[in-house]
């Protein structure tokens, strides 16, 4: 005798009837729990008003009297481009010293975000009509050429800095990826910067403002530093991440005791004895941009970080003699880390429907042959 189902295999009660009516119900309920995802994140944009300021802190005065606000290296003004529609998203700022390193940092970022490009398409350098730095933005990322020394990545601090003023960013965070000097330490090394100091081993930067020496505090945020130095995985790594201190010189020859300079007027014992110095004072490595990367963003209320790959030990000599191939494979070392951090960081947000929108076609990357957006 068949069961209510109709089934022949069934008697009485009705398996199949059972089975059929739960697979319906938690049909049901998936289907409306979708809904329900979807209804809660409209609420939560709709709920969510377009911020009015940005979190950056301690701006001129004078910003709000420039109208527009032309900022002149990067080749953009505030008359001609919608800032906060442009670079409103705008969450981590990227920088190094060449413009090539930053597009191969800019796609790289891509691929870890899952962020797709027509094929037919490739990222558009959107400070070229300043020609004198680069600047690819991917979804929320702008990787940024800064050249070399604190008087070049000053300027384009001033200028980045304003710019997501402008944009009404909220908590930017900056990173620096750069090569250094190793001070003991092999070539290859990634190093994340704990302070930058100055030649004097303090940590400041020092401008000279209206004739007068003006310090300004280069420390580095502590907690970032060692949030990317968690994220270095020793036994996976192709690589050793090191943390300790940075002296930022004005100077890669003689400011740094090199003896292959055009001029030098000191000699190799004299060098030695100022590399164990500074080695013994915890000193790990020279760059030349981290005082003023750290001042600037200090003063801006930003969290920032300098990861470096070290192209020389300098114990052992001051010419770059590991091949380009060897340079160019260390290249991607610290961007590996920065990237872990930005793709932990991009997962970690709660609002999904942002997520969703990045996912499709990049729209918020800026492409050859579009527009701004
Ligand atoms: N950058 C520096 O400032 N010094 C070096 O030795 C290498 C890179």
């Amino acid at each position: 005798m068949p069961g209510n189902c109709g089934c022949n295999t069934c008697a009485g009660a009705s398996p199949c009837e059972l089975n059929r009516d739960v697979c319906q119900l938690k049909e049901l309920v998936r289907s409306q729990g979708k809904q329900l995802g979807q209804l809660v994140r409209h609420m939560k944009m709709g709920c969510k008003k377009p911020p009015k300021e940005s979190t950056i802190k301690g701006l001129s005065p004078c910003l709000k009297c420039l109208q527009p606000d032309v900022l002149y290296h990067l080749g953009m003004d505030t008359a001609t481009m919608d800032f906060p529609k442009v670079f409103g998203d705008v969450r981590f700022v990227c920088m190094g010293g060449t413009a090539e390193r930053m597009e191969r940092f800019a796609y790289k970022i891509m691929k870890e975000l899952s962020l797709k490009l027509n094929p037919a398409t490739t990222l558009r350098n959107m400070a070229e009509p300043g020609h004198r730095y680069a600047l690819y933005k991917v979804g929320p990322v702008l990787c940024v050429s800064h050249g070399m020394g604190c008087p070049s990545i000053s300027i384009l601090l001033h200028e980045l800095i304003k710019m997501l003023h402008h944009a009404k960013c909220q908590d930017p965070v900056f990173i620096r990826i750069g090569t250094c000097g190793g001070i003991g330490i092999e070539p290859g090394t990634v190093v994340i910067s704990s302070e930058a100091l100055d030649g004097m081993l303090n940590p400041y930067y020092e401008l000279i403002v209206q004739g007068k020496v003006v310090l300004y505090s280069s420390k580095l945020d502590q907690c970032l530093a060692n949030e990317l130095l968690s994220l270095a995985i020793p036994c996976e790594d192709e690589f050793c991440t090191i943390i300790g201190k940075t002296i930022c010189t004005n100077d890669f020859y003689e400011g740094q005791t090199r003896l292959d300079g055009a001029f030098c007027d000191y000699t190799n014992q004299s060098k030695t004895a100022y590399l164990q110095s500074v080695q013994c004072q915890g000193v790990v490595n020279f760059d030349m941009e981290s005082t003023a990367f750290a001042a600037l963003t200090n003063r801006a209320n930003i969290r920032s970080a300098v990861v470096s790959m070290c192209i020389v030990n300098r114990m052992e000599g001051d010419q770059i003699l590991s091949p380009p191939e060897c340079l160019s494979e260390w290249e991607k070392r610290p961007q590996v880390l920065v990237a872990r951090y930005i793709r932990k960081e991009f997962l970690k947000r709660d609002d999904d429907s942002d997520t969703e929108a990045y996912e499709e076609v990049c729209p918020s990357a800026c492409l050859e042959g579009d527009k701004a957006i």
